[in-house]
């Protein structure tokens, strides 16, 4: 079967075969592209802010069910207070822009993260945008902000222990439900822009069987196109979950 979708450009593209439900995005090389260019991080920042908008769209059009993305790390308080100001007001600035467009588009917005620490303002915007999309089923947008993998572990762990759960009902499916993630199923592909390889903290729980794109381009440069790119290495992955090939009847099923 060959799936074809139209872009803005009413162009027919042909998707492959297998595609992630469920697609993470380390959207990093924000500070590189600027500099590259002369210009100050922030501009950086803001031209990230403006290619997010597209991959959206993208990941409609491809039919990717949750997009989640990494905003803000709990280890980015650690930069300079003016950037880290730009960081939140940005998101502050992505709500009151887009959240109409994005409602109207059928865009479940949800958060991941502590809300602690992130300045009232912005949390009761994200709030609002949480609240005002919770029905819509287009895409699930999970943003991930003031979020670190090694944090929501530990919250998960005070939860269960506040919770009381006994030490023999603690198993797997019981941790991923104390998550921030949950009920949503692990992401299939993590996508990090911009050079680095690693995770920087980024969904250590639920990342375990993903599969791992990393590609040069900043951020900001991360088109349609790329992202496609990145969908059809995918397909061409697999994804053994521990067994061997003559095993795989299906090759997404764990
Ligand atoms: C990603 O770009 C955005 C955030 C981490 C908030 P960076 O700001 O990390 O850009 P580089 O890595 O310095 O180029
Ligand atoms: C990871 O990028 C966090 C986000 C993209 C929000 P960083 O740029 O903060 O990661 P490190 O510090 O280079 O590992
Ligand atoms: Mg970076």
């Amino acid at each position: 079967m060959v799936i074809t979708t139209r872009n803005n450009l009413n162009a027919e593209t042909t998707l492959p075969e297998r595609l992630p439900r469920h697609v993470a995005i380390i959207m990093d090389g924000n500070g590189r592209w600027a500099k590259a260019r002369g210009l100050p991080r922030t501009e950086g920042h803001r031209q990230g802010t403006e290619n997010l908008r597209r991959i959206l769209r993208a990941a409609v059009e491809f039919g990717v069910e949750i997009l989640t993305i990494y905003a803000f790390s709990t280890e980015n308080w650690k930069r300079p207070r003016a950037e880290v100001r730009v960081l939140m007001s940005i998101l502050e600035m992505v709500i009151d822009r887009e959240l109409d467009d994005l409602n109207q588009e059928g865009v479940q917005i949800r958060h991941i993260g502590e809300m602690e620490g992130i300045p009232q303002v912005l949390q009761r915007k994200i709030h609002t945008a949480k609240e005002l999309t919770k029905q819509n089923s287009t895409l699930i947008l999970n943003v991930a902000f003031n979020y670190g993998g090694r944090d929501e572990i530990v919250s998960a762990v005070r939860k269960i222990v506040e919770d009381g759960v006994p030490a023999d009902q603690i198993d797997e499916a019981l941790i991923s439900s104390y998550m921030y993630t949950s009920p949503l199923p692990d992401p299939d592909l993590i996508i990090r822009t911009s050079g680095e390889m690693r995770l920087s903290n980024f969904l250590v729980w639920q990342g375990t069987y993903a599969e791992y794109y990393f590609t040069p381009t900043f951020w900001p440069d991360f088109n349609r196109e790329e992202f496609l790119k990145a969908l059809v290495e995918y397909s061409n992955r697999t994804r053994r979950f521990g067994k061997i090939d003559e095993q795989l009847s299906n090759r997404d099923v764990p």
